[in-house]
């Protein structure tokens, strides 16, 4: 009976090393049909991987186990398991072997794990071999030790394959790769290639982790122009000039559930700006070396440009103006459906806006107040006129930390609101106070206000006297009173 065995797992042996030598010739499937085939039978790899690796430490268990407790397992029962352990092995490799010819994985990539799996059926069958014979207990351990051995490099380097290697999560290698990418972006601003600054990180970040060195699924890399250019199973992937006619544009803009979609659906997308800058990118044929200074991108993508490649105080700055700018936007926006015509936006600048309380009336002036303090900082003019001005509204007003133009003509308001309006506003330039109040007690409180340019008061209490003291105090500044002609 042991002597059967004892052949029969030499001629499995044999038939390993036969396998060995066989899959050093055979390549991945060139056929679509085939490989489609292959892809579907190599899906069953990461399923059924997990038996033998949890056969085999059952079979390392109950060997331990007997060196405890003499006699506590059955020789009989280790040996069965290691022969279902040895079938599912062989099952997992066929699955494996079956997906590597599917395509989408290089040879240099898979060596390893393949040659080690290999490895792993060879060191086990020459366990079963030693186990079956039992004639040296000394020769069953050391090729369960070295089936151990073999079959964690295996698991290690699938790992590898698919989920990258752990080593990569180590603190130290994490730390030094942050250090080089500081020092790459630094670089890649430097050499100011488009297609390596600008390109190819979006490829890397959402595509090469199946169009890359490693994998090519569809036959396509993506990791340099030539692989683009040569593209995949389908042909040319990239048409320098012809964006619609580029595989690659047209796999991007697919609605999310074409299975034909790239990145697929259940993976990271492009976002809105990364597929607008491929898109121009192609259409817009530039050659691989074209440098990022060579060329004044059209406004949306200059705008894509600096939001990626921005580390000067500059950039930066720009990428927190557009992020607070999008942020007022959205918030004028929600200012305008609520209270419409209240804000107008500024011609002076992008998310800068001008109050006009003509159109107060009829809204709850408290909800007015608390739905406009979020915008008051972009508040770049006030037109307050024929109207009360209250202390909440001065209050509000006071934080308007950039407002240039202050009309309030024929308004009213109390000298403590007026002082605390003016308290602050250091960017005032133009004063309307025309038909107001305005009186030679609150010339002091105009007196901090150095930038103002022009100051009207015709038809206010100021007498000759403040209005003298005011051109003191505003020696440079336009003053329009009453006295002033
Ligand atoms: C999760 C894996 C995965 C990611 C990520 C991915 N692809 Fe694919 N891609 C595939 C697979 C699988 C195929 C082959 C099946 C097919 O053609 O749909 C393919 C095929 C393609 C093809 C057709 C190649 C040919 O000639 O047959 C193009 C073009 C393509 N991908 C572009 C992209 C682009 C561009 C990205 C990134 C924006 C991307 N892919 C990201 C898996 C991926």
């Amino acid at each position: 009976m042991i002597q059967l065995r004892v052949r029969s797992i030499a001629g499995i042996v044999i038939i390993l090393f036969v396998c060995f030598a066989g899959v050093q010739w055979v390549g991945p499937f060139e056929d679509d049909y085939w490989s489609v085939i292959s892809d579907f039978v190599g899906s069953f790899h990461p399923l059924l991987l997990h038996l033998p690796i949890g056969l085999w430490f059952a079979v390392c268990g109950l060997l331990l186990a007997s060196v405890f407790v003499r006699d506590s397992v059955p020789r009989s029962i280790v040996y069965g398991l290691t022969l279902v352990t040895f079938v599912s092995a062989i099952l997992t490799f066929s699955a494996g072997f079956i997906l590597y010819l599917g395509g989408g994985y290089g040879r240099a990539t898979i060596a390893l794990h393949m040659y080690s799996s290999l490895a792993f059926l060879v060191s086990l069958a020459i366990f079963l071999f030693c186990y079956g014979t039992a004639k040296r207990p000394s020769f069953e351990w050391l090729s369960a030790g070295v089936t151990t051995a073999v079959l964690l490099i295996a698991g290690h380097a699938g790992g590898v394959i698919t989920h990258g290697d752990p080593l990569d999560r180590a603190p130290w290698r994490i730390f030094a790769e942050r250090a080089n990418q500081e020092f790459k972006s630094v670089d890649a601003v430097a050499s100011g290639r488009i297609f390596d600054s600008l390109v190819v990180p979006i490829l890397e970040d959402k595509c090469m982790a199946c169009h890359g060195v490693e994998r090519a699924k569809g036959k396509l890399k993506m990791n340099t122009y030539a692989a683009l250019l040569k593209g995949g199973s389908k042909g040319a992937c990239l048409l320098p000039g012809d964006s619609a006619g580029s595989l690659m544009i047209q796999r991007i803009n697919l609605p999310l559930d074409d299975t034909k979609r790239m990145p697929p659906a259940d993976k990271e997308q492009l976002s809105l700006d990364e597929a607008a800058f491929l898109d121009w990118w192609v259409s817009a044929a530039l050659p691989e070396e074209q440098s990022i200074e060579s060329i004044s991108f059209p406004t949306e993508q200059e705008a894509y440009v600096q939001s990626i490649m921005g580390d000067s105080p500059v950039a930066i700055q720009a990428r927190v103006a557009k992020a607070r700018s999008k942020d007022l936007l959205l918030k004028y926006a929600d200012f305008q459906t609520r209270y419409p015509g209240l804000l107008v936006q500024s011609v002076v600048g992008e998310a800068l806006f001008e109050l006009n309380a003509v159109s107060l009336l009829g809204y709850d002036e408290a909800s007015v107040r608390s739905a406009l303090e979020p915008l008051v900082d972009s508040l770049i003019r006030i037109d307050w006129n024929r109207r009360q001005l209250d202390t909440a509204w001065a209050k509000l007003f006071s934080t308007a930390a950039i407002v240039e133009v202050l009309n309030l003509s024929d308004s009213s308001f109390s000298d403590e609101d007026l002082l605390l309006l003016l308290s602050k506003m250091p960017e005032l330039k133009k004063v309307n106070l025309t038909g107001t109040e305005f009186s030679d007690e609150q010339v002091d409180s105009i007196r901090a206000h150095s930038k103002i340019e022009t100051i009207v008061l015709t038809g206010t209490q100021l007498s000759e006297v403040g209005y003298q003291k005011l051109i003191n105090h505003l020696p440079g500044a336009e003053i329009i009173s009453d006295y002033s002609m």
